[in-house]
């Protein structure tokens, strides 16, 4: 396949081998139930594979959460050892522990075929730290005879099982990672213009440099979700108690003065909300208020033509943002749809908030409207952008809504997706061999 380099599992030889697999199951839990298992079952496509090749076992390895290198039972990856065996109708062991005397327990006892998952490798210190012998530790237990990597949602970090592990093995690719980067790389390289991005979410840390980049690249960027608050922080406006990275500042700063100063070089927009969702409680049960952060022009209706009171268009102390608001979608939504290539990292909400009977997901109504712009009002649309969305959340949404099947490509990296469009070499990626 077109652009990838790196070897897979096509390039080896399989059969009679202990294979390692790292996959990312990284999925969204509540009370140990999955909510939402899109992750799990593009891993399957590998699975399968390797099984068909007669492995002398398969030997399955992730991290869930950020349990900073402490066992905790509600980040276990025992629900997804149950779920992956529904989906492959096949029973799939599982460990209590990937490196001590269980995990090796476990393994040696795993017959012709078979299939273990081992627990969290997070639970283990040495797992973020890269450490060496926890990895040997890891290869050890399972008696593993070579490594493939599959988690693409995890190759932007150099952790144990991304990098250290590859000293010890021969390390190859599986085919969801090889297919990820193949669409991601190809789409990038010569995108269909206009190629506009949205990125949203929560974490603006992990974006800096994709957000950089896609102010050289795109047509049009916008940024949403708790991320743009960073932005109007920085234009000095007041979000009372939403989501702000104070450590982060001096970049959205930055960031947004390089997009200033390019919208007035070149033909490209930069888009921060102009409106905003706000209530006291991420809980959806609270009364919530649409805010005209920068224009002033929506208010109470008793308080219409005149100059509405300062509290009106400003959030409170109290409120968070929590969506875009209408006029902010519209903005973007006339973007999309202008669009050839889209790009849509993150939500432009919380979308994943409940609220009460009968008011469901009062957070997702700018999502909504963007997502609408971006696929067309049927799915004969003549003419939907090429998308490729990615995010945990962005993707939970999307299957919820029963939208999958109308994004060209829904990537199961969040970050490592966005690293990659920024043209940044990934380190679980780097360390596999050569073709
Ligand atoms: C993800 O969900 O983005 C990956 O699984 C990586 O998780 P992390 O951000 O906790 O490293």
């Amino acid at each position: 396949m077109g652009n990838f380099n790196k070897k897979t599992i096509r390039d080896i030889n399989l059969a009679g081998k202990r294979v390692l697999l790292r996959a990312d199951y990284n999925v969204p839990l509540k009370e140990n139930q999955i909510l939402n298992d899109f992750r799990i079952r593009q891993s399957i496509p590998t699975i399968k594979y390797i099984l068909d090749q007669k492995p002398a076992a398969l030997l399955i390895i992730s991290h869930l959460g950020r349990p900073d290198g402490k066992p905790n039972p509600n980040l276990s990856l025992l629900p997804v050892a149950k779920h992956l065996g529904q989906l492959l109708g096949k029973k799939v062991e599982f460990a209590g522990d990937c490196v001590s005397d269980e995990a090796k327990k476990a393994a040696g006892q795993l017959g012709p075929n078979g299939i273990l998952l081992l627990e969290n490798l997070r639970f283990h210190e040495g797992e973020e730290r890269n450490d060496p012998d926890f990895a040997k530790a890891t290869v050890e237990a399972t008696s593993a005879d070579l490594f493939v990597q599959d988690g693409f949602g995890v190759v932007h970090r150099a952790h144990a099982s991304t990098a250290a592990i590859t000293n010890l093995l021969p390390s190859v690719a599986g085919l969801l990672l090889e297919k990820e980067v193949d669409v991601i790389t190809k789409a990038m390289q010569a995108p269909q213009r206009p190629f506009v991005a949205i990125i949203g979410g929560a974490k603006i840390g992990d974006k800096i440099e994709v957000l950089n980049r896609f102010i050289e690249i795109t047509d049009g960027l916008a940024v949403a979700g708790a991320l743009a608050n960073n932005f109007l922080v920085a234009e000095g406006i007041e979000v009372g108690s939403s989501l702000v990275e104070p450590e982060a500042m001096p970049e959205a700063r930055q960031i947004l003065r390089r997009a200033r100063s390019e919208e007035k070089r070149r033909d490209f927009n930069f888009f921060v909300p102009v409106d905003a969702v706000v209530s006291k409680s991420m809980n959806g049960q609270l009364p919530t208020r649409l805010v005209d952060i920068t224009s002033y022009s929506l208010a109470d209706i008793e308080a219409y033509p005149k100059k509405p009171k300062l509290s009106s268009y400003s959030v409170g102390r109290e409120e968070k943002i929590l969506d875009i608001g209408p006029i902010s979608a519209a903005q973007i939504a006339g973007m999309v749809k202008m669009a050839k290539t889209v790009v849509w990292g993150g939500t432009c909400g919380a979308t994943e908030v409940k609220g009460l009977a009968g008011a469901q997901a009062p957070f997702a109504h700018g999502t909504r409207l963007v997502v609408e712009a971006m696929i067309g009002p049927s799915n004969n649309h003549k003419n939907k952008p090429f998308s490729i969305v990615s995010g945990g959340d962005t993707v939970a949404y999307i299957e919820a809504e029963g939208l999958a099947d109308d994004f060209s490509h829904i990537s199961t990296g969040g970050s490592a997706s966005l690293d990659l469009m920024a043209g940044k070499k990934l380190p679980g990626i780097e360390a596999l061999a050569d073709k």
